[in-house]
């Protein structure tokens, strides 16, 4: 069997909030689709951003088709509760009784937990569903975690369900997410991050969390919005110079003002870039940053198409 990072089905993103998981979650996805998997990204109760990206706009618990292979989703508890109850109780009468009044919303707001339970368990039962000749309906789920301390909680939540109960059903379906988040047949674990102090603070802390308690194989750490090189520092200086023999010029003045920011940013840049690279283990995988007016479908093709050659690159070495 292939060990290749899109063998995984279960595809998990985390990081800090604005770092662009939903960015990846989606050139993640038009990847894997355009491999030829069938292939669902699953936001998880959030403002939806990745219909967005594809010019489609956002329904929510529903899954709609976004490109060719490629759909999306965002798990929201209510309607989550909604069909697991339906799944249970099977009788849609006994259902009514149960689940059609107030019952169901105080249930969400009076048990902890109850909500990313929910929502990490829908997205286990859309990776356990199979079609009639027994086949799983989806090759590829990119799950697009909530940002920092919220995804590991809800990434933890099967860890300290069953530290608090060994028996019964609660324990059963949280043996079976577990399994399924620690289980590196199926699973990778990706961090997103910044070539910045605070992300770069905050991917460290995913990284122990994930390492210490979360227990899940980790892919790849990638690192979003990187800035182009676009001169060293003797290409710099000649430019310096041709701008002060042409002082007044407005279009010199311009264009080295441009570039001298450029050169800057990306110096800030390789200094986390080398921190990042320093501390972590994992494969990094750099994305440039899109200089595109709107951010949309063009853009995301274009980190579709990096990601698929570096991933590739990763994995021939
Ligand atoms: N590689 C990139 N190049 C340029 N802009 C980017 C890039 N990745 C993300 N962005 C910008 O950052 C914004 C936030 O990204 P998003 O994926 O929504 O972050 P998150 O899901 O982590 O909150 C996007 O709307 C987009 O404009
Ligand atoms: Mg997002």
């Amino acid at each position: 069997m292939n060990s290749g990072f899109f063998s995984k089905r279960f595809i998990v993103l985390v990081g800090k909030g604005g770092v662009g998981k939903s960015t990846m979650a989606a050139s993640i996805g038009l990847a894997a689709a355009r491999s030829g998997k069938k292939t669902l990204i699953a936001e998880l109760n959030t403002t939806e951003k990745v219909p967005l990206l594809f010019e489609k706009s956002a329904v929510g618990y529903q899954i709609q088709p976004i490109a060719e292979n490629l759909y999306c989703l965002n798990i929201q508890p209510e309607p989550a509760l909604r069909e697991y109850g339906l799944m249970k109780l099977r009788i849609r009468a006994a259902y009514n009784v149960v689940f059609e009044n107030d019952f169901m919303r105080k249930l969400l707001r009076l048990v902890p937990g109850m909500n990313e339970l929910l929502l990490i368990g829908k997205a286990w039962h859309l990776e356990q569903e199979r079609d009639r000749s027994g086949q799983p309906v989806w090759d590829c789920i990119v799950v697009d975690a909530p940002a920092t301390g919220h995804g590991i909680s809800l990434l933890r939540l099967p860890h300290v369900i069953l530290d608090a109960v060994d028996k019964g059903p609660l324990a059963e379906d949280a043996g079976k997410i577990r399994d399924l988040l620690t289980d590196p047949r199926r699973t990778t674990l990706n961090i997103v991050t910044l070539p910045e102090e605070m992300p770069y603070q905050e991917s460290l802390e995913l990284l122990r969390q994930t390492e210490e308690v979360l227990k899940m194989p980790l892919g790849f750490l990638l690192i979003n919005q990187v800035w182009p090189e676009v001169m060293d520092d003797r290409e710099l200086d000649i430019l310096n110079a041709y701008r002060d023999g042409h002082r007044g010029a407005q279009q010199a003045d311009g264009a080295a003002e441009c570039v001298r920011y450029m050169v800057g940013r990306r110096k800030l840049q390789d200094e986390y870039l080398e921190k990042l690279k320093l501390r972590f283990r994992l494969p990094a995988i750099e994305i440039p940053y899109v200089f595109q007016e709107s951010f949309g479908p063009s853009a995301i093709e274009t980190i579709a198409l990096h990601l698929e050659k570096e991933i590739e690159r990763h994995e021939r070495q």
